[in-house]
């Protein structure tokens, strides 16, 4: 018991990650999760973009902590990092012949995800959960909570064309020109368009003709980013 918990503290500490990271020599000259954070945080900072941090899709905090390292970086203070998830994993998802994922996928329950942010030194007052599956959280009262809020820089990693459509609808009222939102898995499925993050922007993209999304980076292996414009 006590060594499957001190292994878990170790498998939790952000380092420990980054040195697997830099280890695994899949990762050389690859513009990682991290990176793209950076350069996000730089972005807004260069052309002062006001706002939080949306994370759409947590598991167990890698990205999240990632942003909260260059909400550090860069002097953020009044940054509040807002994290959405159903603290119990993927919901069912559309049967297709590549998709990888299943009902459950990636569960972290809520306790755990808080102690592993307390573990990485990060307050609790430095950041908000909205607990619950995207289509009974992205409400009314949602919107409430976010009230005067804007978001410099959105990160969403939920996977799936469903639970990403939900979030683009959500997130509207909080894009400013220059906010950078970052899908971390555009390409999956093979890079199939008509799947997962990629068509859920591109369904989007149809329907909102007020908002556009110049291209900005690709990072990761599956990861593309853009810059938001209001029109
Ligand atoms: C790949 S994991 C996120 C990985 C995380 N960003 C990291 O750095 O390790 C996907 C997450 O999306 C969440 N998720 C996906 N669809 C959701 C939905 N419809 N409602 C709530 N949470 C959802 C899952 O619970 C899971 O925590």
């Amino acid at each position: 018991m006590l060594i499957k918990r001190i292994a878990k503290q170790i498998m939790d500490a952000e380092w420990v990650a980054r040195v697997v990271e830099v280890l695994d020599r899949r990762s050389d000259n690859r513009m990682t999760e991290l990176g793209m954070l950076s350069q996000a945080f730089e972005f807004a900072k260069i052309n002062e973009v006001p706002g939080d941090y949306f994370e759409f899709g947590l598991w167990r905090g890698k990205t999240f902590g990632y942003a909260h390292r260059m909400k550090r970086r860069y002097g953020r203070r009044d940054m509040k990092l807002w994290g959405f998830d159903s603290f119990q994993g993927l919901p069912a998802t559309e049967k297709h012949p590549d998709n990888i994922w299943y009902e459950g996928q990636f569960a972290c329950a809520r306790p755990e995800f808080e102690a592993i942010l307390a573990s990485r030194g990060i307050r609790t007052s430095e950041y908000e959960l909205i607990e619950g599956f995207y289509s009974d959280s992205l409400n009314d009262a949602t919107h409430r909570r976010l009230s005067g809020r804007k978001a410099a820089v959105i990160y969403i990693d939920c996977d799936l064309y469903e639970s990403t459509i939900q979030v683009l609808n959500f997130i509207q009222p909080y894009i400013v020109n220059g906010s950078i939102i970052c899908f971390d898995d555009f390409y999956n499925y093979k890079g199939d368009p008509e799947q997962g993050e990629q068509r859920a922007l591109a369904d989007f993209m149809r329907q909102e003709t007020h908002l556009g999304f110049i291209p900005y980076l690709d990072y990761a292996p599956l990861g593309k980013s853009f810059i938001c414009r209001l029109k």
